[in-house]
């Protein structure tokens, strides 16, 4: 019974099965054969170069700023609207941050992340507004990177990661998907959040298409299930939550899977793109879906995904690191992308590769966590610069004056991006801070 359980189990993690989880189960679900996730394969991975298209202008880092000078920022993102777009509250645009003091060691952030929110009347200079959950009551020991939305009433829902459990005596890094619904309320000066629901826990891995974290403490280190974004279909008007995972299994299971199924790569390396649906309208239920994207035998971590239609397609992007590249495949750090026709299924590299904005050569980790906003502005934050030559490890190795030093910790300059069908391109650099 044990085994037939698991390798049912193994059967409905290989998501190219969706047909067969169809007829396992017999669920009412919209699982089927078209509907696998999409792969990202080796082949076009290592079609990954750099070029002028792709490649962001160096950033000088002297003569940008921060909009919080006690803190560090990096993953960033605004409240929107079902659309998609920027929201403007009475006049306000608001974002939101991961943040920590700035004399926390930038290697060290992701242990006591908070998120922060800032507001803006003109769309490029922001205010600190503070903590957003100010009364203790966030889950997790600390909170990874989310999104937000924004209905009518000023009702705002927000999604973000819970990692760990409060209180642990022992850090660890489980990571489950909540969310919690307020209200924003404005004035000349300032804006805030009130009335935060209960926060909830609306989604965790099951270890059928998305590994849980003790699959994963089974022969790797890499774990993700994180970084919700919200996306409302226009084609539909479907609710949905992407995020990151990685595919379900264990090293072992999926190896042995992968083995006889021909696929090739190494198994560790098993980075994916979730989705799941919401299925009520208060956003606080979600069906779990299979993933949209696999990167099996390619990367072990696709962070910070989105999804948005432009035209009649649909756009999944994501963010990634050389090091989480399968060994033999030599990509930057950088944007990537994907697009489809369909939401469920068909997934292409964009450019081929998948690769949309790379750092430059002289400066290889400068910005991380770009966003893709509705109208071609891509955001980021400043990572570490002028690092000589070293690689995200010896930087980590570095005394913490150096690493001080070079860390940026703030929002980079935006870039414009045109993107048409499976083509993209950098078309100029923005101000610092402009999400519009
Ligand atoms: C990307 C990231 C996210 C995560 C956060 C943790 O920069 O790794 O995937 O939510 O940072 O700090």
């Amino acid at each position: 019974m044990k085994r037939n359980h698991n390798s049912m189990k193994l059967l409905l993690s290989a998501t190219l099965l969706g047909f067969f989880t169809f007829i396992a189960t017999g669920m009412d679900t919209n699982v089927s054969a078209q509907e696998a996730a999409s792969q990202w394969t080796r082949d076009a991975a290592s079609q990954a170069t750099m070029n002028e298209g792709n490649t962001a202008p160096v950033i000088q880092m002297d003569d940008l700023q921060k909009i919080a000078s006690d803190y560090y920022i990096w993953d960033t993102w605004p409240l929107q609207d079902r659309n998609g777009n920027i929201a403007v509250v009475n006049g306000y645009k608001i974002i939101f941050a991961l943040t920590v003091p700035s004399d926390v060691l930038p290697g060290k952030r992701h242990d006591s992340s908070e998120i922060r929110y800032f507001y803006s009347k003109d769309g490029k200079s922001w205010k600190l507004g503070g903590l957003v959950f100010n009364d203790g009551k966030a889950l997790g020991s600390r909170q990874w990177a989310g999104s937000a939305i924004i209905d009518k009433g000023g009702k705002v829902h927000i999604f973000y990661t819970a990692t760990g459990r409060k209180n642990e005596s022992q850090l660890t890094y489980e990571q489950r998907i909540a969310t919690t619904t307020g209200k924003i309320v404005t004035s000349h000066t300032h804006v805030a959040f009130t009335d935060w629901s209960d926060h909830k826990i609306i989604l965790q891995p099951e270890g059928q298409y998305y590994q849980t974290n003790e699959q994963s403490e089974q022969g790797e280190d890499s774990y993700a299930f994180r970084d919700p974004y919200f996306f409302q279909d226009p084609k539909t008007d479907e609710e949905y939550i992407v995020f990151e995972a990685n595919s379900a299994g264990t090293l072992a299971e999926r190896t042995d899977y992968l083995e006889q199924h021909g696929a090739d790569g190494p198994q560790e390396f098993n980075g994916s793109i979730g989705i799941a649906k919401a299925v009520d309208g208060n956003l606080t239920e979600f069906e779990m879906l299979p993933p949209l994207l696999e990167a099996n035998g390619v990367n072990e971590e696709l962070e910070r995904p989105t999804l948005s239609v432009k035209g009649n397609q649909y756009y999944l992007f994501t963010k990634t690191h050389p090091e989480k590249f399968a060994p033999g495949l030599d990509a930057p750090e950088g944007l990537y992308g994907f697009t489809s026709d369909t939401i469920m299924g068909g997934f292409h590299p964009l450019n081929g590769s998948g690769l949309v904005i790379a750092n430059p050569k002289e400066n290889p980790y400068q910005a991380y966590s770009w966003m893709v906003m509705q109208n071609g502005t891509v955001i980021s934050f400043v990572n570490y610069v002028n690092v000589e030559g070293k690689n995200i490890y010896e930087i980590g190795e570095q005394s913490p004056e150096y690493q001080l030093a070079h860390f940026g910790g703030m929002l980079a300059p935006s870039l414009k991006l045109s993107i048409t069908g499976d083509q993209t391109k950098i078309v100029h650099e923005k101000q610092q801070g402009v999400f519009h």
